[in-house]
């Protein structure tokens, strides 16, 4: 590291530390001892040398990186994944999109099937306006817009230029809005999943707004549903939404695609159910490209940003999840029976029985730390009854916002990623911003006051929630938390707006969501926030992605991205020497990019890859 930016991160302490010595809330020490002063003790040397590359803030439209890394595109939307179509054509930009990759990249991972590489990707939404300059105005738009959504699996191979993907690939397959899907667990044939074309509620189509992801050992993909509201609208013009639609945003949507003008699914007038067969953790097995993707109900229906699997101790499934709205919860699901490896019977039915549990945490001592408990969301328990709305667990797994707020979990500021450390018991989950803070409660009207992790009212630039579970175990049902880094400006703001003290001039961001442990332990973080670069926001520059040290608290900006664009989406080759990085939406909010082909082309989401130019692993 700099001398200059090392002094900065001792100045930053220092005066934090002033501010924090003054303050009961931040007034906690060990969070300014064990934070960036401690970055000299490092003695991971690999470590020490990505730490050592904090790189300045950038508005250019392109991957800033440290002199020693560089980066080539892999994939960007509308790149041919099968042979029958052609290049991306900037003329006809819709054409085929099954036959593509999708728009909008996020939450990725790269998977060994037999000596296949293959990279399955979300596809959370599209781009309305670089897909359809002139609008979507068809049944014909309406059914190319579908297939830009869902997931993208794509083998790539080590060319003598790099990765690449392979065009018709056998495993290739895209699964769009339109794929069938079977629905399983407790609320598999509830009535409220059945529609007039699945009058049994079991088998629903497509998957769309899939945000973060997660794997399982035993070799298959979960895709999270998230914004799914965002695609639902009402034609009847007296259309009121009941108190379960509110809870889950139904009914008010303005600028998405008009699919219910053309496809009555989407018609919550006309399909009041439909939007009940979203909002879930989808399981994909890559192996088998006629395979049929499971939506697994027994993990809740929120808007699901990611799902992080762990085995406890004992052998039990454990999948953090977060729900990413103002004021909802943060989740945890933990089987009923053993992983085993190998036995397929057995693992295939670990996601449909098990436990639901929200988070609940305490801060008895008013300080950034404290006690957390999982208190368990099912039938007739902790007041989950008839009485409060609930007669089955197959309501629990649908209307699972309002069973949380029944068993009063905390109510978060928005909880996106959530990354367990891959040596040891250690979660982390990316809490992004909440602006309604201690100023209004969430859709189903729970207070959200400064509570727990969710320190600061109005909170504008979010924080990383930790905990450590007792007995080291994933299955305990109480933890420990503390708070690895509150997000700020230290350059225009003191006091709570500053950030904690491991945020400094040269490291800092906002709006974390992206998040992800690497085989070392090292914590990577991904930021989809503010990219103005002005007031609140000036010196952060655009959307960035840096990585941190949890034991010394030390964080480095690692790479920035391109204009208008979110960070979003990491995985890593075998051997670590290539790390896969998602680059979503650039040119955004009117953002003046051309990513990443230049030349004034239509940005595009694109899946980029980063490399040490000597070869050193960076993962
Ligand atoms: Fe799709 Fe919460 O981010
Ligand atoms: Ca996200
Ligand atoms: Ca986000
Ligand atoms: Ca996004």
């Amino acid at each position: 590291m700099a001398k200059d930016s090392f002094e900065n991160l001792i100045d930053t302490a220092i005066t934090r530390r002033t501010f924090l010595d003054k303050t009961t809330r931040f007034g906690l020490a060990a969070f300014v001892v064990g934070g960036p002063l401690a970055l000299t003790a490092c003695s991971d040397a690999e470590l020490e040398e990505i730490l050592q590359h904090s790189i300045p803030t950038s508005t250019d439209d392109t991957i800033s990186l440290a002199d020693e890394y560089d980066w080539y595109p892999l994939i960007s939307w509308g790149d041919p994944m099968f042979s029958q179509v052609k290049e991306f054509d900037e003329n006809n930009r819709a054409a085929l999109q099954n036959s593509r990759f999708g728009d909008n990249c996020d939450g990725m991972s790269l998977m060994q099937i037999g000596s296949k590489n293959v990279l399955v990707v979300n596809n959370e939404y599209l781009n309305i306006e670089t897909m359809f300059p002139a609008g979507i105005n068809s049944l014909s738009d309406i059914i190319r817009a579908k297939a830009a959504f869902g997931v993208s699996i794509v083998e790539i191979e080590q060319t003598s230029r790099g990765w690449a993907p392979v065009i018709d690939g056998e495993l290739n397959r895209r699964i769009t809005m339109e794929t069938p899907m079977e629905i399983r667990g407790p609320a598999r044939g509830h009535p409220f999943l059945r529609t007039s074309k699945d009058p049994l509620g079991v088998k629903s189509l497509g998957t769309w707004s899939n945000c973060g992801n997660g794997e399982t050992p035993w070799g298959t993909y979960l895709t999270c549903e998230e914004n799914f509201n965002l695609s639902f609208n009402a034609s009847d013009p007296n259309f009121s939404p009941n108190e379960r639609e509110k809870r889950y945003s139904l009914g008010f949507q303005k600028d998405m695609i008009d699919f219910y003008k053309f496809d009555d699914r989407y018609d919550l007038s006309k399909e009041p159910n439909e939007p009940n067969r979203m909002g879930y953790i989808v399981e994909i097995d890559p192996s088998d490209p006629n395979s049929t993707p499971i939506k697994r109900t027994a993990l809740g229906r929120l808007m699901h940003e990611n799902a992080e699997l762990v085995i406890s101790k004992d052998g039990y499934v454990v999948v953090y999840m977060g729900d990413d709205e103002k004021g909802e919860y943060l989740y945890r699901y933990v089987s009923n029976d053993k992983y085993i490896e190998g036995d397929a019977d057995n693992n295939a039915r670990l996601l449909d029985e098990g436990t639901l549990y929200v988070a609940r945490f305490s801060d008895a001592n008013d300080q950034l730390e404290g006690r957390g408990e999982w208190i368990e969301l099912t039938y007739g328990k902790n007041g989950l009854t008839i009485e409060n709305g609930f007669a089955s667990q197959a309501e629990i797994c649908i209307k699972t916002r309002m069973a949380a707020s029944i068993v009063k979990g905390t109510t978060m500021d928005r909880p996106e990623w959530v990354a367990a450390h891959p040596h040891k018991a250690e979660v982390c989950c990316a809490l992004t911003n909440n602006v309604n803070r201690d100023i209004a409660p969430n859709a189903g009207g729970d207070p959200t006051p400064i509570h727990g992790p969710n320190p600061r009212a109005n909170n504008l630039y979010g924080q990383i929630v930790r905990w450590h579970p007792d007995n080291n175990d994933h299955a305990s049902l109480e933890f420990k938390w503390d708070l690895f880094v509150l997000a700020g400006n230290p350059l225009i703001h003191q006091g709570e707006k500053a950030g904690s003290a491991n945020v400094t001039r040269k490291n800092m961001f906002n709006s974390p969501d992206g998040l992800s442990y690497d085989s070392q332990g090292r914590l990577w973080i991904q930021t989809d926030g503010v990219f103005n670069n002005q007031e609140d926001f000036a010196g952060m520059g655009n959307n960035q992605m840096l990585v941190a040290d949890p034991k010394s608290g030390a964080i480095s900006r690692f790479m920035v991205g391109p204009r208008g664009a979110e960070v979003t989406g990491l995985t890593w080759t075998p051997d670590r020497k290539t790390m896969f990085v998602g680059i979503q939406h650039p040119g955004s909010k009117g953002s003046d990019s051309d990513f990443p082909s230049g030349n004034g082309k239509t940005p595009r989401s694109t899946v980029i890859a980063i490399y040490h130019k000597q070869g050193h692993p960076i993962g």
